[in-house]
């Protein structure tokens, strides 16, 4: 996938400069070169010795050594790459790029570089928090940088939340959609993910059990192909991919306004389980029992069929719209049902009966509707049956 690319890889000093040994192997495996880089910081995690037996190349150091100068001037190494990959960018590397520092060789390459950058932010929750990383995060966005991560998870110093370098896998499917040239290059693509909430009063909302793993799947076979991703997605129990465009929301009626705000699209995924209905009577206060033992009557008023507003716009209609179906009995027939009601263009149908443990699981049985008539599938990891669509979407792009 990334034959022939050359990567210039710079390894700050973070904990997480352990797993930048894993990303040169990877990415090497994948066919790329990569010149590594490595902080005065960063070798206190990390030998030269390893990183260079990994990459296979002499690791750059220095900014005066007059030795590598000879070999290949510090302006010279800024060019010489198709992307320019900072992993970890810790918050003193993010720091000096946001504010055009050169005081090393690695802030020098970072601000001689032609080339486009790509930061792993790696660091603790309150340093990523900190209103001045926040500051120099968006700074660096503003310039154009790509971002990957960071994730969230327990850390190394033994707290808990956002500042988690992203897992290599997902740095080196970020690198292959930033240089790749899948066939979705170019193409934007929308996905609708996770359930929706929808509030009773503050504290309560109505719910589903949907986890979100194959819309976010979905999400990042498409980002893998080349596409870029509008990944919108509801409170999910699994992590969004690296790597795409988040926008989180909680309503179905949130949702609806995210699908429009994020419109033109080449294709739009609708994989997210939304309520049908919302409560038209939520309390603006916490609801309290009345002492008389009745339940509250709660009123109901209907969502916006997002699927089915996208599939029947007239202008500004993605090409391609892909609607999924949760059935528990006669999948294809209510499924093919399903598509002509909707006017989508396709319907991946799955059968959610509980005994399936389909919905929350790892694995899904799909049925795929088109035009063409009904073709099952094989039970197949979600990841799976996210890369065969993400294909299928691809070839019918064209
Ligand atoms: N969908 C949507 N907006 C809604 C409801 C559903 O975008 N308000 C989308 C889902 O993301 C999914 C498809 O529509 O792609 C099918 O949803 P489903 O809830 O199964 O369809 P319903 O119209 O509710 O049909 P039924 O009640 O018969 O299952």
């Amino acid at each position: 996938m990334l034959a022939d690319k050359r990567i210039l890889l710079i390894i700050g000093g973070g904990i997480a400069a352990y797993k930048a040994l894993d990303l040169i192997r990877r990415l090497r495996e994948q066919g790329a070169a990569v010149t590594p880089v490595l902080t005065r910081a960063g070798e206190e995690f990390v030998t030269p010795l390893s990183v260079s037996a990994l990459a296979a190349q002499k690791v750059y150091r220095d900014l005066f050594d007059l030795t590598d100068e000879a070999e290949m001037g510090h302006i010279e190494l800024s060019r010489a790459a198709d992307l320019v990959v900072v992993a970890p960018a810790t918050a003193d590397l993010m720091a000096k790029m946001a504010g055009g520092l050169a005081n090393d060789l690695a802030s020098t390459l970072l601000l001689a570089t032609d080339k486009r950058v790509m930061i792993a932010p790696s660091m603790n929750v309150r340093m990523w928090d900190h209103p001045a990383t926040q500051r120099n995060f968006a700074q660096l966005q503003a310039d154009g940088v790509m971002v990957v991560g960071p994730g969230e998870g327990p850390m190394a110093c033994g707290e808990f939340g956002p500042g988690r370098m992203a897992e290599v896998p997902d740095i080196v499917a970020a690198i292959g959609a930033a240089l790749g040239d899948g066939p979705l290059k170019g193409r934007h693509v929308l996905v609708t993910s996770g359930p929706t909430h929808e509030p009773i009063d503050p504290v309560r909302y109505i719910a589903n059990r949907s986890s979100g793993a194959q819309g976010a799947a979905l999400a990042a076979a498409l980002r893998d192909l080349g596409a870029r991703v509008s990944f919108i997605t509801g409170p999910a129990s699994v992590p969004a991919p690296a790597g795409v465009d988040v926008v989180a929301v909680e309503t179905a009626q949130q949702m609806a306004d995210a699908v429009a705000a994020a419109l033109p699209a080449d294709a739009a995924v609708f994989a997210a389980a939304v309520a049908d209905w919302r409560v038209a009577n939520a309390a603006g206060q916490k609801m309290k029992k009345d002492g008389t033992g009745k339940p509250p009557a709660l009123e109901f008023a209907e969502n916006p069929d997002i699927l089915a507003r996208v599939a029947q716009m007239g202008d500004g209609r993605p090409r391609l719209v892909v609607g999924f179906a949760a059935e528990t009995e006669h999948v294809a027939d209510y499924a093919t049902a399903k598509r002509a009601r909707k006017g989508c263009d396709w319907i991946v149908a799955n059968d959610v009966s509980p005994e399936t443990g389909i919905m929350g699981g790892a694995e899904n049985a799909v049925t795929l509707i088109t035009g063409q008539g009904a073709e099952s599938w094989p039970r197949l990891p979600k990841a799976e049956v996210a890369r065969r669509l993400a294909l299928r979407i691809a070839d019918a792009l064209g």
